[in-house]
């Protein structure tokens, strides 16, 4: 099919490749383009690429109930003369990575997907230009843990699923199936893309700790997604990110070490609504707080040799929610983030298991 294939326009361009439409006889599709280098032709799972081309075979097989919250592939080849140059959005800071990336720059191989358009935007773009009510909220909650369900049904996790990797479209209401629930999607129709980190078990990758989770304790690694989904609609993140840019990890390490530095008492109390989900963290929180009225601990560093990754994250959630303005001035925002649907977000944080979110989610819809 690719041979076929006219391009018509362009969707967007990310760090390695570009999306367009195409056209393959009258039928508009999605195509991807992007630099990769020539020792990735030969399959291996070390390379993202052949972890995505296995998870869209694998797609191929689920049934449309599952599929059509995830997107298929067509067709798929490799052009050895290519000629495509890669725009960017932003700048690349770092230096290993900027040289990383003019290897590929100087490739002169491609890989090209071809893949179902999804009609409508992606959520990024629908968070940005609308108002979400709550019931909508929940609406796009559940089919985001839809989402992730599906996906670990089948022994995958995306890797990478933020709101500029769901596409929105706009529909009738269907009803799908999640657990025990009927539920119903509402105006809207989440699907993901984009699948660049796919984790499965027999690829055999060297994981972090908190995607090394997905493998030992799947339901608290749903957890930690669904809350970071939650938290980028509750504070809006999709409208930071755009007017303030997005400065990562280091920014992160610093402002959670000033908010357990310089509220200690808050930390105190809180921690205690998180004791039934993570018993352990309580005490994890205990160490960090003595380690840190001594001197400056790296949180990144300190989470690494423990257990205390989503509680450490629901207290800082917490904290954003009640104090956005400290919370703005610590991770350096630009922009005060408009807390919405604040009592929600509060109680999905002491929420213990997906089962329970998912309960609680379809009970407000
Ligand atoms: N299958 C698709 N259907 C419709 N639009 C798409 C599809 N895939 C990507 N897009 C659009 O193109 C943008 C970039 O695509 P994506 O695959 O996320 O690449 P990257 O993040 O590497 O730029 C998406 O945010 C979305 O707006
Ligand atoms: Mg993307």
């Amino acid at each position: 099919m690719l041979k076929r294939a006219k391009i018509i326009g362009e969707l967007g361009n990310g760090m390695y490749g570009t999306t367009y439409t195409a056209d393959v006889d009258g039928i508009t599709y999605c195509m991807k383009v992007q630099k990769i280098l020539a020792k990735d032709k030969k399959k291996s799972f070390n390379s993202p690429l052949w972890r995505e081309l296995d998870l869209y075979a694998a797609i191929s097989k689920m049934p449309k109930s599952d599929s059509k919250f995830l997107s298929c592939m067509y067709d798929w080849d490799f052009i050895d003369d290519c000629i495509h140059v890669q725009k960017r959005q932003h700048k690349i800071k770092d230096k290993r990575f900027a040289e990383e990336i003019k290897k590929l720059d100087e490739s002169n191989v491609c890989v090209r997907y071809l893949t179902e358009l999804k009609p409508g935007e992606s959520l990024h773009d629908h968070m940005k230009k609308n108002k979400i009510s709550e019931k909508e909220f929940c609406a796009l909650m559940l089919q985001i843990i839809k989402m992730h369900m599906v996906l670990a049904d089948h022994g995958y996790a995306h890797g990478d699923l933020h709101p500029g990797n769901i596409m929105t479209s706009r529909c009738k209401s269907e009803n799908y199936k999640l657990l025990n629930y009927t539920l119903a999607t509402g105006k809207y129709r989440l699907s993901a893309i984009d699948y660049g980190e796919v984790i499965h078990k027999k690829f055999k990758q060297k994981l972090g700790n908190g995607s090394k989770r997905f493998f030992t304790d799947t339901d608290k690694y749903l957890m930690d997604e669904v809350m970071f989904m939650a938290h980028n609609f509750a504070f809006g993140w999709v409208k930071i990110v755009d007017k303030c840019g997005w400065n990562g990890v280091n920014t992160w390490n610093k402002a959670t070490y000033k908010l357990f530095k310089k509220h200690p008492e808050f930390i105190q109390t809180a921690k205690y609504k998180y004791y039934d989900i993570f018993p352990e963290g309580v005490d994890e929180i205990e160490k960090f707080l003595k380690k840190i009225d001594k001197e400056f601990v790296n949180a990144g560093e300190f989470i690494k040799s423990s257990y205390s990754w989503d509680i450490i994250n629901r207290l800082i959630y917490e904290f954003g929610a009640n104090y956005p303005e400290t919370y703005a001035d610590y991770w350096k925002l630009c922009i005060v983030p408009k807390v919405i649907h604040k009592e929600m977000f509060l109680m999905i944080l002491m929420i213990s298991s997906i089962a329970g979110v998912i309960e609680y989610l379809k009970d407000r819809m």
